[in-house]
């Protein structure tokens, strides 16, 4: 039998639709599947953020802030008991606490890094006020970063210390032991808002020295208050089943590279001034200023492993004054941005602006 022409049209209309639909279907989902690569699977995961009673919490925490001036407090594990993420968020803290056992040389999930641990540089799992904590993550990531010249989301800054402070490799972004450090990351910020920087969260300021740091002086401060836990080589010291340090190193092949946050004297100087000999606080420091400072210049002064970042710095006018590797925009040679004094460099760049 012959079709009549006008069902024959009719039937390619409604074949030509079908197609339609099919390649906007398969659009629709590569975008999804795109966003979710990009974005991480945040969106995956019904975030306590969007909920009634967590706007509550910040609202209240917010009165504080501006009133009391009160600093940031970690919400409490116990409040996410039974909750679908708890597990995910407790493994993401153990991550933090115990990464040698997981990713460290002898890992049981990846051989990734270098033995320490984040914990070592983050204190009490990222919680301790002005121990380098994670209270202000969350809300300001994704953000601008100088050093790579773009916007980085968590993924990249969590993998920077992989590759830098851990002298290790990179997580892949969708492995469960990312998204397990994110969502505990996120869980930590649940409380702080959108956008803000939380009072006590990260690393503390201090004042720029008058003079040079003095790694001499730093070297006599070592022997005295830090060699007892650190060693005197600053190796660290391992716990007897040789898979985690009871002592994390402080250089030596086993500890950060030259690429690493803490290589720079200024973030050094804030994290122990604050924090070391073990049992500091912010409240309690054990060390002055100038301490601090020549610390930082004995113990960033001693062989590290070495890592190549050429993609560092697009800008390098956007240097930190105590970037201790060059080329700099300005006139002030690389022993003076390591060491200092760091004063001048900063004055030059006032005047500049
Ligand atoms: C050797 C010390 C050290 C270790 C170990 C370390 N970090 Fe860091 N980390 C730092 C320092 C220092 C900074 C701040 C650097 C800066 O501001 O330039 C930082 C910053 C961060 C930030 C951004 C914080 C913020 O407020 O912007 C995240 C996230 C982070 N680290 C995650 C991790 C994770 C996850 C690990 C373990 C895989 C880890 N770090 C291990 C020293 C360390
Ligand atoms: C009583 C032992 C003890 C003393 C003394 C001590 N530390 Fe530490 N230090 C530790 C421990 C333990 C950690 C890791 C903390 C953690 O994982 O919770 C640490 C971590 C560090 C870190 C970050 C991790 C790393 O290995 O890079 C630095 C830097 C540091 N100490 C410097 C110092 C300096 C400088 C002194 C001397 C003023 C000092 N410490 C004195 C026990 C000590």
């Amino acid at each position: 039998m012959i079709p009549k022409p006008s069902k024959s049209s009719v039937n390619t209309i409604g074949l030509l639709q079908n197609l339609i639909y099919t390649i906007l279907l398969v659009l629709v989902i590569l975008i999804y599947l795109i966003y979710l690569i990009f974005e991480g699977g945040e969106s995956l995961f019904p975030w306590p953020q969007n909920t009634k009673e967590h706007q509550k919490v910040v609202e209240v925490e917010d009165l504080y802030t501006k009133e009391t001036d009160r600093f940031w407090l970690a919400p409490d594990p116990e409040s996410i008991k039974g909750s679908a993420l708890e597990s995910q968020i407790l493994y993401g803290r153990d991550l933090i606490v115990n990464t040698a056992k997981y990713l460290g040389p002898k890992g049981s999930v990846a051989q990734i890094s270098n033995g320490m641990n984040c914990q070592n540089c983050h204190l009490d799992a990222g919680t301790k006020i002005f121990g380098n904590n994670y209270g202000s993550v969350a809300s300001i990531y994704p953000k601008f970063r100088a050093r790579s010249g773009s916007v980085e989301n968590i993924y990249k800054r969590v993998n920077d210390c992989f590759e830098r402070s851990l002298n290790g490799m990179p997580l892949d972004t969708m492995s469960l032991e990312m998204q397990a450090i994110k969502m505990y990351i996120m869980f930590l910020g649940s409380n702080v808002e959108k956008g803000t920087v939380v009072k006590g969260s990260g690393l503390k300021d201090m004042p720029f020295l008058d003079r040079a740091a003095d790694p001499v002086i730093g070297k006599k401060i070592y022997m005295e208050k830090c060699a007892s836990c650190h060693v005197k080589d600053g190796s660290g010291i391992k716990a007897g089943d040789g898979v985690v340090y009871t002592y994390p190193p402080l250089w030596g092949q086993h500890s950060y590279n030259d690429a690493a946050g803490l290589y720079r004297l200024s973030n050094f100087a804030k994290y122990v001034k604050y924090n070391m000999p073990l049992g500091a606080t912010y409240e309690a420091p054990q060390l002055t200023d100038q301490e601090a400072w020549d610390l930082a210049a004995f113990v960033n002064t001693q062989v590290r492993p070495h890592k190549d970042t050429p993609d560092d710095w697009p800008d390098i006018s956007k240097k930190p004054i105590d970037h201790p590797v060059g080329p700099y925009s300005d006139s002030f040679d690389a022993i003076q941005h390591k060491l200092g004094p760091f004063k001048p460099i900063a004055d030059a760049r006032k005047t500049q602006k």
